[in-house]
């Protein structure tokens, strides 16, 4: 199973302020939808909040340290990545996507494979970021310039 990484970060590496996504781009996120449709995504807890609902046509699988009795929201929820890792491999699922925020990603850089990351044209003044990209450990397989952001793909060096 490829362990994807996706993000979109302002091009001074902010990805969030006070809890939300400080901009809307309709193109983004078609983008993300059509990349991450059928395959689950793994969210930290504050992600989940923003979003509010889990996202459709996706298992999303929330990371929390705190006890919930069921996932009658839609959610599910794993109190560790390892957990939320083999839930998805058990399914036979073929990728996937690991979609913020900050502490997620932090986590995620250590073991995914690949890095689809939007970077917009515009500086954002935000609390949370993506974190750096070692290029010592990672290599640009793809470049997609698209009207407002350009779609990077790294893939992780063997
Ligand atoms: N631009 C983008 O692509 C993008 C994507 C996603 C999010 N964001 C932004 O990122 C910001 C949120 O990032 P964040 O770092 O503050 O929060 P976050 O990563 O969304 O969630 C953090 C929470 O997740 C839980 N968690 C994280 N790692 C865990 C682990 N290993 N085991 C168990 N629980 C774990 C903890 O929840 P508990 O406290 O419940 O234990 C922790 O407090 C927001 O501003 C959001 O808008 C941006």
């Amino acid at each position: 199973m490829e362990i994807i990484i996706i993000t979109a970060a302002a091009s001074n590496g902010a990805i969030g302020k006070n809890g939300a996504q400080p901009w809307y781009c309709k193109e983004e996120l078609t983008h993300f939808i059509k990349t991450t449709i059928d395959y689950p995504v793994i969210m930290g807890s504050v992600t989940m909040k923003e979003i509010n609902n889990p996202l459709s046509g996706r298992e999303n699988l929330v990371l929390t340290s705190k006890s919930h009795k069921d996932d009658a929201t839609g959610f599910l929820y794993f109190n560790s990545m390892g957990n939320a890792i083999s839930y998805c491999n058990d399914k036979d699922y073929k990728k996937l996507f690991i979609i913020g925020g900050e502490s997620v990603y932090k986590l995620a850089m250590e073991i995914a494979d690949r890095i689809v990351i939007s970077i917009m044209d515009f500086a954002f003044e935000g609390d949370r970021f993506f974190p750096e990209i070692d290029l010592n450990k990672w290599v640009l397989e793809k470049e997609d310039r698209r009207k407002n952001f350009v779609i990077y793909d790294y893939k992780r060096k063997v």
